[in-house]
């Protein structure tokens, strides 16, 4: 998120001597994102964040492709993903493509005995059921029911449970997750009439900080391949960070939707942007208040994007048949629309409760074998009345 945080203990300039109560110095790492261009910070570490004491073999974590070309509208139950005890196996993705994967997972546990770093991905977790704490090397967020966790690639992190039922809509993007630039004023500042502001959103607060020895495994994901690097010092050293990259929370519930006396289109959804996709909250809002308006949306053509929507809960208005955790794809190529019914049935209708999260991306979409186990073969009929 790019606005300045600090926590812990920094030395007055940058790249300049700070040193222990016993004269060692601190290591300093700079953090940057998109070569020197993008956001930044600066961490001190008790120790240097490179001493690896061994590698064990790496193993391939690439999601199995079905198909790689596919034009046909799907439904998926993702809380038919049976649940894991393992926070990284329990992660299924189902639908790729290289700017982006949607994973679903019903961890059991949190990580104890391992720390994860996704090296090439920024991760964004939504948190359908469960609660917990991520601990980060920048600090711990607490999260709930509704909150999009955003991760920047290449934090060391571990995620905990309060208890065993969890389930996580997980995007993987291989560029970062930034709020739309529309809703940005010139120095970055929310605008007004951006649908959230600054103080929806949480950072850390807590820095736990580990001078330990020992042996730390920390998985790191790269490529499709997954490396157990073992360090000799914890990951989480760091006495003091500042600047603008690092772990953010942001609850859809905070989403202060955009509504009209005519039905308003798919981008007054917006809430993150990232390289050819974008991620949208639909949440509960007064309908269209034009005498005669139509709250249910219109058949639509996306020639341009596959649009996925992820069903959290209340009514969706526009489908029948839809469960909570259920993903629906509609692909470029065909048109979508409301199902049989649902658009009388809107009309006169004042509210809508319905909550879910868009991912509209802007090339296609592949299935994976994982994606297939828990699809509704038929609901591409789902139109004929
Ligand atoms: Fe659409």
């Amino acid at each position: 998120m790019p606005h300045y945080h600090k926590l812990g203990k920094l030395p007055p300039k940058r790249h300049t001597q700070f040193r222990k109560p016993n004269g060692e110095l601190f290591s300093e790492q700079l953090f940057s994102t998109e070569g020197f261009s993008s956001v930044y910070s600066i961490l001190y570490h008790h120790h240097p964040p490179t001493t690896i004491s061994s590698i064990e073999k790496s193993y391939s974590v690439e999601p199995k492709v079905v198909y790689q070309k596919q034009m046909q509208h799907r439904g998926l139950q993702g809380f038919n993903v049976k649940p894991e005890d393992d926070y990284l196996a329990s992660r299924k993705a189902l639908m790729v493509n290289n700017d982006v994967h949607i994973s679903v997972a019903a961890p059991r546990k949190g990580m104890t005995n391992y720390f994860f770093k996704n090296a090439d991905a920024d991760e964004m977790i939504f948190v359908h059921v469960g609660s917990g704490t991520l601990k980060t090397m920048y600090g711990n967020l607490d999260f709930e029911y509704g909150d999009y966790v955003l991760i920047p690639r290449g934090t060391i992190y571990q995620i905990q449970f309060k208890d065993e039922n969890n389930r996580l809509l997980v995007v993987e993007s291989f560029s970062p997750i930034v709020p739309p630039k529309r809703y940005l004023n010139n120095v970055g500042q929310l605008l007004e009439h951006s649908p959230y502001y600054e103080r929806d959103i949480k950072v850390p607060e807590k820095l736990e900080t580990h001078d330990e020895e020992g042996d730390f495994l920390v998985n790191i994901k790269k490529q499709g391949m997954m490396y157990p690097y073992h360090y000799k010092y914890h990951p989480f050293d760091v006495i003091g960070w500042d600047g603008y990259n690092y772990p953010w929370i942001f609850s859809i519930h905070n989403f202060e939707p955009i509504t009209g006396r005519l039905h308003q289109p798919p981008p007054v959804h917006q809430t993150f942007a990232a390289r050819n996709f974008v991620i949208c909250s639909f949440v509960p809002r007064m309908y269209d208040y034009h005498p005669l308006s139509i709250p249910a949306p219109y058949n639509h053509s996306n020639v341009d994007s596959d649009e996925v929507l992820y069903y959290v809960d209340g009514d969706f208005m526009s489908r029948k048949s839809v469960t909570k955790g259920m993903f629906s794809l509609h692909p470029a190529g065909i048109p979508h629309g409301p199902h049989p019914g649902t658009v009388e049935k809107s009309i006169g209708a004042k509210e809508t409760k319905e909550l879910a999260v868009m991912i509209d991306t802007f090339h296609p979409l592949m299935l994976t074998e994982d994606a297939l186990a828990i699809e509704d073969k038929d609901y591409y009929k789902s139109w004929l009345s």
